[in-house]
C-alpha cells in the first residue's frame, strides 16, 4: 500500500483530482491510499466548494487556508504548511496537477524533502514566461520523478528540455518517467457529460437561447487586469452578440467582475441581456460542460476550457497571444485572436459561417486516470 499525498487549491485541479479520486476508489484502493490536502488558493462557493459536492471528490484532510495574495506570498506561505503537512503524514509520493502556484508550491516543498513528485499534466509550454503559470510549468517538471503529459506535444517538450523518455520502469528525481497518459480532463467530461445535459433549469433561468449562443470566459491576469485589453475583449462581445445575432452567455470568474466594475460606464451600460450579453457567476462543472456543448462557439482564454470545446467539438477563439494546446491552432479549430477586437470579430465570424467538423482524438482516449494509476502501482520510484 503507497500512501499518496494530493495537493489541490485552484478550480481546475478539484476537477482534475475527480477522476483520479474516482479511478483510485474503483480500481486502486486496494493499493494506494490517497490523502487530499486543500491549499485554500480558491476559497469561494463558486470556486471550490461547489466542486466537491457535485463531483464526488473526497473531502480534504485539511485546508490550509491560504487564500489569495502576490505570487511569492501565496507561493511561499503554502509551501511552509505544506512542507509540515508532509512531514505529519509521511506520504510515499506527492500527487500535484497543471500549472498553478499550488502545483508549484506542492512540487518544491516534496523535492526539497526528498519525496518523489507526480506531476499530472506535464510537459505543456507556451513559450512565453511573463505568464506565471509557464513557469510553475518548468519548474514542477523539472523536480518531476513521474512525468504524465496530457499530448505527444507535451513529451517532444520535455525532451528538448533534457528530460529523457527512461522506459527502465525505475524512476528518480534524475532520472524520471514520462509517461503519454492522455488528458484526465478528457476523462471527466466523459464521464458526467450525459449527467449536466438532464437538467436544463440554466438555460431557462438565464433567458438563454439553448440553439443560438457562443460561452465566453476571462480570467487570465494579462487581460483582466489591463483596461484596454479587457476593454476591447468586451467591446468584441457586444459587436459579435449584435451584429451576428446571437447571444454571448459569460460566466464571470471574481477577478474578471472585480475588473469589470472598473471599466468606462459607456461600455459595461451595453452588456445586457437586450444585447445578447448574458453576464452570470462562475458555474459548477456539470454546468460548464452543458454550457459548452451547446454553445455554437467558444471564447475564452482559459487552457482548460479551450480543451473541453475541443473535446465538445466546438471551435475556440482564443484570447491570447499564444496557447499551450498547439494542437488546437494547427488543426484549424482554433484560432489565437489575443485581445484584438478585430481577430475576435473575423474569427467568431468565420467560424460560425463555416464551423469545423473533424475534431481527432489527441488528447487519448478518456481513460487518463488509468493510465496515471497503472503506472504509479507498476512502476519502481523513490
Ligand atoms: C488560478 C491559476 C490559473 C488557473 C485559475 C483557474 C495561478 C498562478 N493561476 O488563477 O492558472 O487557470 O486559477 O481559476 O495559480 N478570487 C476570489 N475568490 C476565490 C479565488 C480568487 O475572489 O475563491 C479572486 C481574488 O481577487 C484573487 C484573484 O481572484 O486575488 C485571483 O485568484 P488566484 O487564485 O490568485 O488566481 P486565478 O486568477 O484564479
Amino acid at each position: 500500500m503507497k500512501k499518496i499525498l494530493t495537493i489541490v487549491g485552484a478550480r481546475p485541479q478539484f476537477i482534475k483530482a475527480a477522476a483520479i479520486s474516482r479511478a483510485i476508489q474503483e480500481k486502486y484502493h486496494t493499493n494506494i491510499e490517497e490523502v487530499i490536502i486543500h491549499t485554500g488558493q480558491h476559497y469561494d462557493q463558486e470556486m471550490s466548494e461547489v466542486f466537491f459536492n457535485e463531483l464526488n471528490i473526497p473531502r480534504p484532510k485539511q485546508n490550509l487556508n491560504i487564500g489569495s495574495g502576490n505570487h511569492g506570498h501565496q507561493t511561499g506561505e503554502m509551501m511552509i504548511a505544506i512542507e509540515k503537512v508532509i512531514q505529519s503524514e509521511q506520504p510515499d509520493a506527492v500527487l500535484v496537477y497543471g500549472d498553478t502556484n499550488s502545483t508549484l508550491a506542492g512540487a518544491l516543498a516534496a523535492s526539497k524533502l526528498h519525496i518523489p513528485v507526480f506531476h499530472v499534466e506535464a510537459g505543456l509550454r507556451s513559450f512565453n514566461k511573463e505568464m506565471p503559470e509557464e513557469i510553475n510549468r518548468i519548474m514542477t517538471d523539472h523536480v518531476s520523478t513521474l512525468l504524465f503529459s496530457p499530448t505527444q506535444t507535451g513529451i517532444e517538450n520535455l525532451l528538448k528540455e533534457g528530460i529523457s523518455e527512461n522506459k527502465t520502469g525505475s524512476y528518480t528525481i534524475d532520472n524520471p518517467g514520462v509517461i503519454l497518459s492522455g488528458d484526465i480532463m478528457y476523462d471527466n467530461t466523459l464521464f458526467f457529460a450525459e449527467k449536466a445535459n438532464k437538467d436544463d433549469t440554466i438555460f431557462s433561468k438565464n433567458k438563454i437561447n439553448k440553439n443560438n449562443y457562443l460561452l465566453a470566459t476571462v480570467h487570465r491576469p494579462a487581460n483582466t487586469d489591463d483596461e484596454i485589453k479587457l476593454s476591447n475583449i468586451i467591446s468584441s462581445f457586444i459587436k459579435i452578440a449584435k451584429e451576428l445575432n446571437t447571444q454571448i452567455v459569460f460566466p464571470v470568474h471574481p477577478r474578471t467582475r472585480k475588473s469589470l466594475d472598473k471599466l468606462p460606464q459607456e461600455l459595461l451600460k451595453q452588456l445586457t441581456d437586450e444585447n445578447g450579453i448574458i453576464l452570470i457567476n462562475s458555474v459548477s462543472f456539470l454546468r460548464m460542460i452543458q454550457l459548452e456543448s451547446n454553445a455554437r462557439l467558444v471564447l475564452t482564454d482559459s487552457g482548460g476550457v479551450q480543451k473541453e470545446a475541443w473535446f465538445m467539438e466546438k471551435p475556440v477563439v482564443i484570447l491570447r497571444p499564444e496557447t499551450e494546446w498547439t494542437e488546437i491552432v494547427s488543426h484549424g479549430n482554433g484560432v489565437l485572436a489575443d485581445t484584438s477586437p478585430e481577430l475576435i470579430y473575423k474569427a467568431a465570424s468565420e467560424f460560425l459561417n463555416n464551423p469545423p467538423t473533424i475534431f481527432p482524438q489527441i488528447y487519448g482516449d478518456g481513460r487518463a486516470a488509468s493510465k496515471v494509476l497503472d503506472a504509479v502501482c507498476n512502476s519502481q520510484w523513490y
